[in-house]
């Protein structure tokens, strides 16, 4: 399906830690049709500055009109869009990229790094409402208990039963990187799906737990983007097998098999 351009009002900016916003937009043509793991680009600014739409998942859509967003102020574009509030107006264009696949699957777990876990909340709801929702485990990983925020606690608001919390600094669960809690809490003898999105290195330790285990896993890449629809070839990865055309995170992704891509 062709994605839309909506000009959405912003319903409501929210601080959720001094560096973390939750935004929720009027986008009823994106929520309509939007799937976990897919991503708006937004325009944040009317003049050149900055001139690129800035890549956000979706994190959630909420009754099928709104989507709600959750960032982080890395830079300009950032920080203006933090500045932002009810009222505004800014234009998205979405859903975009192929998200991940989590029908008919026996047990799905779901490991988020950082800004990684934005997509990774949209999937849990998405697996839960499922007639016959597979066991779902949420694996979390942050550098501190603060950069986590309340998000734990949304999704246990959601259902999920199974979270397990890392962070770097130990102040909030196991002390070290979430991947780490794969061998520990995954039960061998089921089939697991992992669906990881989150930073390189992290993602880069889940695939090779999952290889151990002979598990599947699909990771969101989250490279550089600047038009989001294809046509600069700025966000291209190589292959696995290093041969053929490049992937493009934006058309062919964000969401890969870990297979598909290289892992250098
Ligand atoms: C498909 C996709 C989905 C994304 N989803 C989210 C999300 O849900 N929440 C969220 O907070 N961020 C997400 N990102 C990253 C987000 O797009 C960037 O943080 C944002 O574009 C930075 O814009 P800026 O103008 O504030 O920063 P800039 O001034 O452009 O850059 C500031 C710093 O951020 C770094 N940076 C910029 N873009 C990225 C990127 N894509 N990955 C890693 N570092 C980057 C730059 O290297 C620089 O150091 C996503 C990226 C992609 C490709
Ligand atoms: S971001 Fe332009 S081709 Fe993917």
């Amino acid at each position: 399906m062709s994605p839309f351009e909506e000009q959405s009002e912003i319903v409501r900016q929210e601080q959720l830690t001094p560096e973390i916003f939750r935004l929720t937009l009027k986008a009823p043509e994106i929520a309509g049709t939007a799937r976990p793991g897919q991503f708006v680009m937004v325009r944040i600014s009317s003049c050149y500055d900055p001139l690129l739409r800035r890549p956000l998942s979706i994190h959630q859509t909420i009754g099928g009109k709104q989507v709600q967003l959750l960032y982080k102020v890395v830079g300009l574009g950032t920080r203006l869009l933090a500045s932002m509030h009810s009222g505004q107006q800014l234009n998205l264009t979405g859903p975009l990229g192929h998200g991940f696949e989590f029908a008919g699957k026996q047990a799905i777990c779901l490991v988020g790094g950082g800004m990684g876990i934005a997509p990774l909340y949209f999937l849990a709801r998405e697996i839960l409402r499922q007639t016959r929702p597979p066991k779902c485990m949420v694996l979390l990983g942050a550098r501190t208990a603060a950069e986590l925020g309340p998000l734990p606690q949304d999704f246990l608001d959601l259902g999920v039963t199974k979270i397990h919390l890392a962070t770097d600094d130990g102040s909030l669960g196991h002390h070290g990187f979430v991947a780490e809690l794969l061998p520990q809490h995954l039960a061998p003898d089921l089939h697991w799906t992992a669906c990881t999105c989150g930073p390189q290195p992290m993602m880069k330790a889940v695939v090779s737990q999952c290889r151990q285990q002979g598990w599947e896993c699909q990771v969101s890449l989250e490279t550089m983007m600047a038009c989001g629809i294809s046509a600069c070839l700025g966000c291209a990865v190589p292959r696995a097998d290093l041969s053929g055309p490049y992937l493009h995170v934006c058309k062919d992704g964000p969401v890969f098999k870990a297979e598909e891509v290289a892992w250098l």
